[in-house]
């Protein structure tokens, strides 16, 4: 994976996901389907979701289809870990 130079606020949104509840990022206009999803975004649950995010949050307007490999999840997750979480 190649990391390019997506803006600030897109890295913000993803990485502070570890561990928080689906949804609540401050100020961001999520679906209802994502918000009521009752996830929390640990790594299992993540994990998941990247596979096919659709399935796991059906009617999700997230339209990346996921990541068919499981160590190019593995590394996404590696690499987003990096950054930490605001519940550090
Ligand atoms: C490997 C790459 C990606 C990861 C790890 C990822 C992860 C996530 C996570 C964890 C959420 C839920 C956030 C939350 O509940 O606060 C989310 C939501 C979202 N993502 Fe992604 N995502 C990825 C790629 C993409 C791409 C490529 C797009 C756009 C083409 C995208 C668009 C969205 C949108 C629009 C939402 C809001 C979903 C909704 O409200 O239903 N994501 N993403």
């Amino acid at each position: 994976m190649i990391a390019t130079s997506p803006s600030a606020s897109a890295y913000e949104r993803l990485i502070s996901s570890a561990s928080r509840k689906s949804g609540s990022y401050p100020g961001y206009n999520y679906s209802d389907a994502n918000k009521n999803s009752g996830l929390i975004w640990d790594e299992a649950t993540l994990q998941e979701y990247l596979k096919n995010p659709k399935a796991k949050v059906p009617g999700t307007k997230m339209l990346f289809p996921g990541l068919k490999r499981d160590d190019d999840i593995v590394n996404v997750i590696a690499f987003l870990k990096q950054y930490g979480s605001e519940t550090k």
